[in-house]
């Protein structure tokens, strides 16, 4: 089926599920920090379809949270909290609509879940919280959950406009030091 995909250009898009494809033959389940409407969330879904894998979606459901000082910049006045407003029952129409079996959708702050509420094993992440806490918080949320070879993937990694999430990755991957591959304005990142 083709979702159009709003937020995610063609060719990250295609870059995203060629990877996520790959994920289905490791063990774990998929997760998406920051869904918004779900439109990359519906393409995750339709490929776990005839899998025994799950997909775990979170946002708050209350649009973009504050900037912190990491995600100033000149081009990217256009993200202001608030934004990206979408309801949690909205998505799930989506979902219903399209005949794709519904993932488990969490509303809540990154900063609010705990552990508990992330699948046991996670083959493969994308990132999409486009601030420097909220990329920081999902990274910590999902970093020891990820199987051996388990991809993340991190949206707007080489994105001007929102330079709060390099630093984010950057930070956390600075004891690591873990290869990143970038790819349009992503990064992704294989676990070892
Ligand atoms: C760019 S949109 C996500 C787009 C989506 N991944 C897609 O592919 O269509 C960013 C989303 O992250 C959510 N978000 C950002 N920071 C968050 C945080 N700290 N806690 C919860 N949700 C957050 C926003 O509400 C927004 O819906």
């Amino acid at each position: 089926m083709a979702f159009k995909n709003d937020q995610v250009s063609e060719i990250e898009t295609a870059k995203i599920l060629e990877i996520a494809r790959e994920g289905i033959l490791r063990d774990g389940d998929f997760v998406e920090m920051g869904c918004y409407k779900g439109d990359t969330s519906l393409l995750l879904a339709e490929i776990l379809i005839g899998t025994n894998k799950r997909l775990f979606i979170y946002d708050s459901f209350e649009g973009l949270p504050e900037k912190s000082g990491e995600d100033e910049s000149i081009i990217g006045k256009d993200f202001k909290a608030k934004e990206l407003f979408v309801t949690k029952r909205e998505v799930k129409q989506r979902f219903l609509r399209a005949n794709l079996p519904v993932p488990v959708i969490k509303k809540a702050w990154f900063k609010e879940l705990s552990f508990n509420d992330l699948p046991e094993k996670i083959s493969f992440a994308f990132l999409d919280g486009d601030f420097y806490e909220s990329i920081l918080e999902s990274l910590k949320l999902v970093e020891n959950k990820m199987v051996k070879d388990g991809v993340i993937i991190i949206h707007d990694f080489a994105n001007p406009a929102l330079p709060g999430v390099a630093k984010a990755v950057d930070e956390w991957n600075m004891d690591k030091k873990l290869k990143i591959e970038i790819f349009k304005s992503m990064a992704i990142i294989k676990l070892r």
